[in-house]
C-alpha cells in the first residue's frame, strides 16, 4: 500500500512539474493592447497558457537584473533594443537563434551585430497638437525645443524608466556631442510640463491638448492620430535615432521550453500581424514575410542618424548617461 502511495505521489509530482513547465511568464514592453492580444492567440496556437505584465523598457531591465539569481519571467517581448543588448551582455539574457532567423530583415540583424533577436523597428520624432501650441510655430529642429515659447508645452518620457526617452538622449548625444546635448537637455527641461513613465504617454497628453509637443516614437503619434486625436507626426531636421525592439529569452528561464515555443511563434508573420490588428502598434515588423501595416514607418523616407547600437547597448555607457541626467538635468527647478 505504501509503495502504491509513493508511486502515486511521484506520478502526481511529475504531472505537476510538466504542467508547470507548460506556461509562459512574459515581460511585455510595447503597447498594452498588443500585449493583451498575445496570450489568447498563443494559447490557441499551442495550448500553452501565458501571463504577462506590461513594463517599460528600462524598468524591465531593472526587473530582470534584480531577479537574475531567481528569474520569474521567461521571455521579454518588445521594448527598445538597447536594454535587450545590455541584458544579453550582462548574461542575464540568453541568445537563442530562432528557426525563422533567415527570414528576419537582414539590416535589422546586422546593425545590432546579431547580438539579440530583432522584433520590430521604429523611429523617434515629434508629435504635435498645433491647436495647443497657442500661436507658437511648429518646432522644426531639436534646438527649437529649447525656445521659451514652448514653456510648459512639452512632454517626454523619463529616461530612467522608458526606453523611448533613452533612445532620445542617445539621439541628441550622437547629433550634438555629449556636452552640447546636455546643454540642450537643460534648456528643453525648462519647457517640460511632464516626464511620463512610459514612452507612449506623452502623445496622449498632446492629443488631449494638455501639452502641445510630445517627443516619442513616431509610430505612437501615428497611432493616436489614427484614433482621432489632432496630432501631426514628423522628424526634426537634424535627424532622428531609432529602435530595433527585441524579443529575448531570460537566462535560466523557469519555463525554458515553453519560452522557446513562444519566441518561435511570436516571430511568425501570423503572430507579428497581431500588432497592427489592435489599432495600436505600427512598428516595422522584423519578419520579411510579415505584411507591414500601411501606417508603419518607411525608413527610406526618414532622416535616420547612424545610431550606434554597440555604444548605447553598453551597460557602463547607459548607467553613466542616466546618472548624469539624474544628477544634472532632472533636479533643475522648472
Ligand atoms: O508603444 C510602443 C513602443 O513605442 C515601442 O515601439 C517601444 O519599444 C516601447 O513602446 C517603448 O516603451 P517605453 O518607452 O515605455 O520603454
Amino acid at each position: 500500500m505504501a509503495r502504491i502511495l509513493l508511486a502515486l505521489v511521484a506520478a502526481l509530482a511529475l504531472v505537476a512539474g510538466a504542467a508547470q513547465a507548460q506556461r509562459v511568464n512574459l515581460l511585455c514592453s510595447p503597447d498594452l493592447a498588443w500585449c493583451e492580444a498575445l496570450g489568447p492567440a498563443f494559447t490557441e496556437a499551442t495550448g500553452i497558457p501565458l501571463d504577462f505584465i506590461r513594463v517599460s523598457s528600462q524598468d524591465a531591465l531593472a526587473r530582470i537584473r534584480a531577479e537574475a539569481a531567481n528569474p520569474v519571467f521567461d521571455v521579454w517581448f518588445g521594448g527598445t533594443g538597447d536594454p535587450h543588448l545590455i541584458a544579453m551582455r550582462e548574461g542575464i539574457a540568453e541568445m537563442y537563434i530562432p528557426t525563422v532567423w533567415d527570414e528576419l530583415i537582414p539590416e535589422l540583424k546586422s546593425v545590432i551585430n546579431e547580438e539579440y533577436i530583432p522584433l520590430y523597428a521604429g523611429a523617434i520624432g515629434f508629435v504635435v497638437n498645433e491647436e495647443a501650441l497657442g500661436g507658437a510655430p511648429l518646432p522644426r529642429t531639436w534646438r527649437d525645443l529649447t525656445d521659451p515659447a514652448y514653456r510648459g508645452l512639452i512632454a517626454m518620457p523619463d529616461p530612467t524608466s522608458s526606453g523611448t526617452a533613452y533612445t532620445t538622449l542617445a539621439t541628441l548625444i550622437q547629433i550634438f556631442g555629449e556636452d552640447e546635448a546636455f546643454e540642450l537637455l537643460e534648456d528643453i527641461h525648462l519647457n517640460i510640463a511632464q516626464y511620463t513613465s512610459s514612452g507612449a504617454a506623452p502623445g496622449q497628453l498632446a492629443g488631449r491638448g494638455e501639452v502641445a509637443i510630445a517627443v516619442q516614437f513616431m509610430h505612437d503619434g501615428v497611432k493616436f492620430a489614427a484614433q482621432g486625436f489632432p496630432l501631426t507626426t514628423y522628424a526634426p531636421e537634424e535627424g532622428v535615432g531609432y529602435e530595433i525592439g527585441g524579443i529575448t529569452l531570460i537566462a535560466n528561464a523557469p519555463n525554458r521550453d515553453a519560452a522557446i515555443e513562444f519566441i518561435e511563434w511570436a516571430l511568425t508573420p501570423e503572430a507579428q500581424a497581431i500588432a497592427g490588428q489592435q489599432g495600436e502598434s505600427y512598428q516595422i515588423q522584423s519578419n520579411m514575410n510579415t505584411e507591414q501595416h500601411p501606417l508603419a514607418p518607411d525608413f527610406d523616407e526618414i532622416n535616420l542618424i547612424e545610431y550606434d547600437f554597440d555604444r548605447w547597448g553598453d551597460p557602463e555607457v547607459r548607467d553613466r548617461i542616466l546618472t548624469r541626467w539624474l544628477n544634472e538635468i532632472f533636479p533643475i527647478p522648472r
